[in-house]
């Protein structure tokens, strides 16, 4: 039934996302409920994943590939919690010259696996000055920089299919509020805020970080918001963490190891991350979705 929402950008991409599923949910042991993308230095969230079987993005069909220090470039299929995840471990930007239309196949292909709840995560600069480096943030919105000026990853849809979705409270406010319980029980710190999505490759300079900061953004990154486009497109609840690697304003910058020191930060924040995970899968067993 996921057919009819496939045609993007074309026949060649649906073809292809056919392939991918039926390769993927041959090889899986289990229906995926929940998918989870591991953003930089954050694939480690996916090793508390039982009975995983685990397939390189390169074998799968059109999937678009990641190249980029800190991302693994895999999807680990499994068991946590009882409940069927699909992690993919790393994923593809749009600065690796991907398409945007291209960043949509991922999360359509989860989606049809049987993915209902998509958790999207990544590594951020810190904007708000109450931030602190390898804390994590909930994502209360965002804000689709690329998007509002003409780079969605819904431009491609075909004509006939639905494409203005829209994207008020697109992040549950349910699977918010448990983590933040989840967090306050153990005493993770967790912030919540909004993300703001860039471009990149290269880091903001401080006019742009004050710039991002007066338009209300608390951290800013260079993924996640296409996904998340995508994910409520195909009606998925939706969760996003960012764990803030480096402060915009302040002593750690970006200056003496850049995507490196955001690599080591993020890999601090693997178990809190993964244990508010847990409580997140605990949640979709007791209610799912629909
Ligand atoms: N800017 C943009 N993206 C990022 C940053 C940053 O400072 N840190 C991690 N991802």
């Amino acid at each position: 039934d996921y057919q009819g929402l496939l045609d993007l950008p074309g026949r060649l991409a649906m073809t292809e996302l056919t392939e991918a599923v039926s390769l993927v949910s041959s090889l899986a042991g289990v229906k995926p409920l929940v998918g989870v993308i591991l953003g930089s230095g954050l694939g480690g969230v996916a090793g508390d994943i039982q009975e995983p079987v685990t397939i390189p993005y390169e074998r799968i069909p059109g999937f678009p590939c990641t190249t980029v220090p800190g991302h693994q470039g895999e999807l680990v299929l499994g068991r946590l919690e009882g409940v069927g995840i699909a992690a993919m471990k790393g994923r593809p930007h749009p600065y690796e010259g991907h398409p945007l239309a291209k960043l949509a196949f991922p999360v359509q292909m989860l989606r049809a696996l049987g993915v209902e709840t998509l958790v999207v995560t990544n590594a951020a600069g810190g904007l708000n000055p109450s931030l602190s480096a390898g804390s994590l943030m909930v994502l209360e919105d965002h804000i689709n920089l690329p998007g509002l000026t003409g780079l969605n990853p819904l431009m491609a849809v075909a004509g006939g299919q639905e494409r203005f979705v829209p994207m008020a409270n697109a992040y549950d406010e349910t699977l918010r509020r448990v983590v933040m319980e989840a967090a306050e029980e153990v005493g993770i710190r967790v912030a919540t805020g909004i993300y703001v999505m860039v471009g990149g490759p290269s880091y903001e300079t401080l006019a742009e970080a004050r710039f991002l900061r007066q338009m209300g953004a608390d951290a800013v990154g260079m993924s996640t918001v296409p996904e998340a486009v995508v994910a409520r497109w195909l009606g998925m609840r939706l969760l996003g963490i960012s764990c803030i690697t480096n402060l915009l304003f302040g002593e750690t910058g970006h200056d003496d190891d850049g995507h490196g020191g955001v690599v080591a930060v993020a890999r601090r924040a693997v178990p809190d991350l993964a244990y508010l995970l847990r409580a997140v899968l605990r949640h979709v067993e007791a209610t799912p979705a629909g």
